[in-house]
Formats: C-alpha cells, structure tokens, sequence
C-alpha cells in the first residue's frame, strides 16, 4: 500500500477499509487523538490511538511537531468539523521532536516571531496556506501565456545591463577579494568583475526579452529579479520574482489590456481551484479586523476583494488627470499629503497612490502617459514630446503591483534620451540592434510576483508572501 497525501485520503469515503499516511503531530490530546498534517491541504486528518495497546515509549514521542508514519483504519468520525478519521493500529516514530525546544507551538504566534522562523512557519496554517496560494499563482500565471501563444524565455540572473538605468545593482564578481586588480589611481577596478566585465544580478529582464519578442513574436520572463534599493517597507525586497511579458505589434492601449485580462485570469484562477485556502486567510482577516477600530476595518471582505477586481474593469487614467484630481482633494482630517504635488512633472509617492485606489476610484487604476523625466530611458515618447507611453498599475492595499510601456522603437529617438541620460550606446549596441533592423511598435509589464501573492492573500509585509526573504536586513536561512 501506497501512503496517500491527507488531502486525498479526506476525498475518500468510510468504508472501513486500511489506510497509510506520513505527516507531522500538529497536537496530540488526551494521549488518544492526533492532529496530524502532511502539507497537502490546511485540514489535519485526526488519528485515533488505541492507548492502552500502545508502548509507553511511543505514546510519549508523539509530541507536536514530531514525523510519523500511520496505519490504521479510516472510519467514520464523530468528531465535529470532519467526516472520517483514521483508526491506528500501528504508529511509527520517524523523526523526534523535542517539545520543550520545538518553536511552532500549538497557539498563536507573531508575524515576527514566525519569519525568525523562516524554515518552519509553513507547519502554521497561515503560511502553509499563503505558500500554497504562491505556487498556485504562479502555475497559473504560466498556463494564463500558454494559453494566449506566449513563449517562455529565461533571460539571464547575470547581466552586463541596467535595464531600469536606477544604478540599483547588486555587483557579481570573481575577484579576489584580498588581491583585486586595481586601477591607475590605486581603487579597486570593477570592471574586471567577472572574467574581465562588469556585471550585476538582473534588475529586470525587459531588455533581454525585447529581444526575443522582435523574434517569436509574444514572449514572459518569469524569474528572480534583484534591487540593491535600500527601501525598509512593507512592499519592498532586494530579491523578488517578476512576470515579464514583451510583445511585438502591441501598443500601450494593447498593454493595458493584456495586463487587466491576465491579472484577472489569474485571480480568476484562485478564486476557482485554492477556495479552502483563501477562506481560511479571509476569516483570519476578518478576525483581526474586528480587533481593530471601525475607521480602520476593511470595507471588503478578501473574498470581495478578489471577485470586485475580476469583475470591475479597472480605471485608465492619465497622469496629467491623475495630477488634477491630487491637487484638488483632500486626503484626511488634515486635509494635506505629506508630500504636496504642485508641480505636473512630480513623480507620484505611494500616499498619492493609495489615495487615487483606495479613496478616490476605489477600484483598480491604470495610470499611464507619465512625464518623460521621471521614467525609464526606453519608453516611447508621445507626439507632445513630453510625456512616454508608460503604464502603472495600482491596487488597493497595495500601490503599484504592475510596471510597463510602449517601447522607443526609433532609432533616432532613442539614440538622443540615451546620449541625455549618459546612456553608453557601445555598452546597449544589441538593444539599439533591434532598432536598426525591423523594428516595429512593441510592448511589455512587469508584475512584481510579491505584491500579487500580498493582494491574493492579505499579507501586509512582503516578507511573509517569500519563503525566505532577502531585505537589507535579513539573508539569513
Ligand atoms: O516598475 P519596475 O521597476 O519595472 C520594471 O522593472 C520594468 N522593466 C518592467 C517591464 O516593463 N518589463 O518593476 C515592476 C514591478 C513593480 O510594479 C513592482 O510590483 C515590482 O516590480 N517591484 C518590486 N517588488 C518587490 N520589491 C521591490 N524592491 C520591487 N521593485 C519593483
Ligand atoms: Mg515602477
């Protein structure tokens, strides 16, 4: 016989016949019942132990946390909350656990406490649910471009490029860190970084995957990507997982609608195949909701939450519009942003953000035609010469989870914003390649994984949506 994951053992019926199952002691009560989990689902199966049959020893090593491995019988429960149980006729210890050292404690644990715990907190149901969701999302997110005649292309972690040119690089090198090569006025020379280049990890895959979409025509990277921004929030990391897909043909009206069906195709997704899960984060929402004052509850329930942004077209919206409406409201009781916008030009900070989703639009917004200055050199530049076709997406709770634009596909153009922001074309001569030949109008996003799990499961600090997160201050595990 087969051991079987709990959750397909809970699709069965009791007919009394022997079953097997390998999983960890959630709680063992009364020396009689266990609560047993394996991972496959948020429901323990509970096992029943016939004590008075069982070795002392064993009854004693059957303690929260420990590994074991069951046989028994599955019948009918008469438990509350589940329909069968498992009858054990034998019970074998696999691995240990020391109950008085064990971290994950049958009670309530902080947020804090458990990320300290990194390598153990998806035993608690929260983050077993949240990473399920994780995996769930990103298996969607690849059928969502399978589906739509996407290509998935991997484009390289290593880059000798700065695709955002924010100078927000982490350096990779082989240099010797006690005999570096050095240069003419005696400081280390970087650009022997790496077998004589100098290299980073990634910021963003974009530029690579221009490169296959003015080749197969509709292409995603989905990958690791690395900021060495020293932001200490709530929605930033210096290692995260971005969705890049790239599209020759398509213009920024086509980007935003690919955008709004793919996000919606993957929310859509959850909602249908990880239900259990998502309710289970939605009344833990609203529990701690009910701790708080009533201003400060949510007016959606999470399961609201996602199906509002299923089914709601969401908002386009110039930042030259966005501008005026930011000037002409007040956001609190003070009646004043922290940061006064009285300029068009300013870049928008996340205040302006969540107040245009979450107290003006209340929906999903897309923000697009950004002045020039304040956006990446590759974005294409509208006729007023003052404005790129770029595109932010804003979520309630979240601020912006996707960015993207209409590509410069001139040559002339681009070349110019590159020599104005000291862009070396020797170093971008391939980027400018695709310029020169058969160039055409083309598009893309980056959706910042993170921020979607965040949304999907109600996670409000970004290190509890990554198994281990990477921030200024942690790469420990
Ligand atoms: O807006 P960003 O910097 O855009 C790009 O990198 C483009 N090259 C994407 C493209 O057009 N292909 O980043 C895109 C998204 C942001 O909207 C945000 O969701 C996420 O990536 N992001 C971060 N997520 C977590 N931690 C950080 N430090 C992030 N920086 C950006
Ligand atoms: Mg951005």
């Amino acid at each position: 016989m087969k051991p079987i994951t709990i959750s397909e053992l809970l699709k069965q019926d009791a007919s009394l016949h022997e079953v097997e199952v390998k999983g960890w002691v959630r709680t063992f009560r009364a020396n009689r019942f266990i609560a047993l989990n394996d991972g496959s689902s948020l429901q323990n199966i509970q096992c029943v132990v016939d004590f008075e049959n069982t070795d002392e020893d064993i009854l004693k090593r059957i303690t929260t946390g420990a590994a074991v491995h069951i046989k028994g019988e599955l019948a009918e429960s008469l438990g509350k909350g589940q329909s069968v149980e498992i009858k054990v006729s034998s019970i074998e210890i696999l691995g240990d656990s020391d109950p008085e050292t064990y971290p994950i404690q049958p009670k309530k644990h902080s947020f804090e406490f458990l990320r300290e715990n990194a390598h153990l907190r998806t035993r608690t149901n929260t983050f077993s649910a949240v990473m399920r969701l994780r995996s769930s999302l990103s298996f969607a997110i690849h059928k969502y471009f399978n589906e739509n005649g996407f290509f998935y292309v991997h484009t390289p972690i290593i880059t000798g490029s700065d695709a955002e040119g924010a100078g927000e690089m982490f350096r990779v090198t082989n240099l010797d860190a006690k005999n570096p090569p050095l240069t003419e006025d005696g400081k280390v020379n970087y650009t022997e970084d790496f077998f004589g280049k100098e290299t980073n990890l990634t910021v963003s895959g974009q530029l690579e995957a221009e490169t296959y979409a003015m080749s197969l025509g509709k292409v995603y990277t989905f990958g690791p990507t690395f900021r060495a921004e020293n932001s200490n929030t709530s929605r930033h990391l210096s290692e995260f997982w971005m969705i890049e897909p790239e599209v020759a043909f398509m213009d920024l009206a086509g980007n935003m609608d690919l955008a709004e069906d793919f996000m919606k195709s993957v929310i859509g997704y959850i909602l249908e195949h990880n239900a259990e899960d998502l309710e289970f984060l939605d009344s833990r929402l609203q529990d701690e909701d009910k701790k708080k004052p009533q201003a400060e509850r949510n007016d959606m329930t999470l399961l609201e939450k996602l199906r509002f942004v299923v089914d709601n077209n969401f908002k386009r919206v110039s930042y030259t519009e966005a501008i005026d409406i930011l000037r002409n409201s007040k956001p609190n009781k003070k009646k004043k942003f922290k940061y006064i916008i009285d300029e068009w030009g300013a870049d928008l900070q996340s205040e302006h953000e969540r107040f245009l989703v979450e107290k003006h639009f209340k929906c999903p917004v897309i923000l697009f035609d950004y002045p020039a200055n304040i956006k990446a050199f590759y974005m294409r530049l509208n006729e007023d010469g003052k404005t790129v076709r770029a595109m932010d997406i804003l979520f309630p709770g979240i601020g912006e989870i996707v960015g993207g634009a209409q590509r410069e596909e001139r040559l002339d153009v681009l070349k110019q914003k590159m020599a104005v922001l000291g862009l070396d074309e020797e170093e971008l001569w391939w980027y400018l390649d695709l310029r020169k030949y058969g160039s055409a109008v083309h598009s893309g996003f980056g959706l910042g994984f993170e921020r979607l799990v965040m949304f999907t499961t109600g996670m409000t600090n970004i290190r509890d949506v990554i198994p281990f997160p990477r921030t200024p201050q942690n790469a420990e595990f």
